[in-house]
């Protein structure tokens, strides 16, 4: 938890967003895994942590910016719960750590909302997305579920998009503490990438690495030799020499900020001349786009500028030709890169996207683009300075969508199809930094970058004496650990 002031300036800035109005916030509750007492890892609502930092479960608070009263509701813990799960400080006690002095049973805040209700308020919300949370509405509110999720209120949800997208000097310090966490998982990773390891064992150390830095992991890992296939969940697969592997994995610290870094590495430690060549294309797409970042210019834009050094790239490798720019225009790139350039990062991995992607991401100026490929941009509207932001081009060969728009001559005139047929079982290279906007640029978040370009790469992955682990690989590992 930050400090006291941390709170209270936060909910000070968003009573000046909202005046006069009755906000309501649903902390999260535990939630069961298989059956009722044996649950997930309890995560608390972004929302309730940015506003209150309080991260434990079945709390809620309403906000009252006509009375200025704010009130935390929750109850203390029973003997039954100091039996099983331990003692926990009063909820006085906590509320007063997030600058709250007014607390009240959970009981009370039905008929707190139905006073206001009576009295003619709105009760605003953000967009609920537990089942939990959005039954826990309905029956405060009188609405049904279906009401409620489309009940929320875009006023308070844009109030906390401005706020949150602007990182304070306190988050930006947790978030670079914790990418050392990010870093030990993926050149954990690299040291890993040899034949006599599962896609399973790395995964496993990656999230062990994870797991060191306090908090979980801060989205399911991607370990795959299959990286072609965006969000790939499966580790299955045992590591084979040629294939590429590639890791998307990143971690929360303990007040929740999340890290999401994606690293590709060859299997067995050097790159053929060919994953070399299209590794190389992805570098460079992400270091035009580290160059370019700065206040002021769009997302889109930058969206726009990696697009155009991958068809460059492809171009000089033979498997793209014709007016970059036109191809561009075409939005033939999205054949090999068929996702957005970044997104928000923060309390949330895709920070906020709970809110709406296009209330985070989009405004008046900058509108989603419905075209293949740019229409999966998560965020495209202007930089300020203290967004966090991830700068994550990548090059895929999908041989089922190689097929689509070849059977369907998409694009025809700016892809080589014969050539790319040779390259279906190439898998996927995606190369991910975190960076935040500076005043006149940006910088890569915990300030030591994760080896990224092919020599960097080989060299990490030959440093760890993992090479030709064999039969006796996982054996080998746990002894040096
Ligand atoms: N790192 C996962 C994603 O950005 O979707
Ligand atoms: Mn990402």
């Amino acid at each position: 938890m930050f400090s006291t002031q941390t709170y209270t300036n936060r909910r000070d800035r968003l009573a000046n967003l909202m005046p006069g109005s009755l906000m309501l916030f649903v902390g999260n509750d535990d939630a069961s895994f298989n059956y009722h007492d044996n649950q997930y890892r309890f995560r608390q609502d972004s929302t309730f942590l940015y506003l209150f930092g309080l991260d434990s479960a079945c709390m809620a608070a309403i906000m009252d910016t006509a009375s200025g009263e704010t009130t935390i509701f929750a109850d203390d813990v029973s003997m039954d719960d100091i039996v099983w799960t331990g003692p926990m400080e009063s909820v006085a006690d906590r509320a007063a750590r997030a600058g709250v002095s007014k607390t009240r049973p959970m009981a009370d805040l039905d008929a707190c909302l139905k006073r206001a209700a009576a009295g003619g308020r709105t009760v605003h919300y953000v967009p609920p997305y537990r089942g939990r949370t959005i039954i826990k509405i309905a029956e405060l509110t009188g609405k049904t579920p279906a009401e409620v999720k489309t009940g929320s209120s875009t006023e308070l949800t844009k109030a906390l998009v401005k706020l949150r997208s602007v990182k304070e000097q306190c988050e930006i310090d947790d978030m670079d503490r914790q990418m050392a966490f990010g870093y030990a998982m993926h050149t954990a990773a690299m040291r890993m990438a040899h034949e006599g390891y599962t896609e399973n064992d790395i995964m496993a150390q990656v999230e062990f690495e994870a797991l060191k830095g306090g908090g979980p992991v801060s989205f399911p890992t991607i370990c795959t030799i299959h990286g072609e296939t965006l969000h790939n969940h499966g580790y299955t697969h045992p590591l084979e020499a040629g294939r590429l592997l590639l890791v998307d994995a990143g971690c929360e610290s303990p007040n929740h900020y999340a890290t999401d870094n994606t690293r590709t590495t060859p299997v067995g430690g050097q790159f053929t001349t060919r994953q070399r060549e299209v590794y190389e294309v992805v570098l460079a797409a992400n270091n035009a786009v580290a160059a370019a970042a700065r206040p002021g210019v769009t997302y889109k834009e930058m969206h726009m500028l990696a697009s155009r050094v991958i068809v460059d790239g492809l171009k000089a490798i033979g498997l793209m030709r014709g007016d970059t720019d036109e191809a561009v225009a075409a939005g033939a790139q999205a054949l090999f890169m068929p996702h957005g350039i970044g997104h928000m990062l923060g309390l949330d991995v895709h920070d906020m996207e709970n809110y709406g992607e296009d209330l985070v991401g989009y405004d008046d100026e900058v509108r989603r683009d419905s075209q293949f490929g740019l229409a999966s941009l998560r965020l495209g509207r202007r930089l300020q300075e203290g967004f966090c932001v991830t700068d994550e081009p990548g090059i895929y060969f999908i041989p089922e969508l190689i097929d689509r728009w070849k059977a369907g001559h998409i694009c025809e005139h700016f892809v080589n199809f014969s050539k790319l047929e040779t390259y279906k079982d190439f898998g996927g290279i995606r190369i991910e930094d975190d960076l935040l906007i500076t005043k006149d640029g940006c910088r890569v978040m915990g300030g030591t970058r994760l080896p990224s370009t092919p020599d960097e790469v080989e060299a990490e992955a030959n440093s760890g004496n993992n090479k030709s682990r064999g039969a006796n690989g996982r054996d080998r590992l746990t002894q040096e650990n």
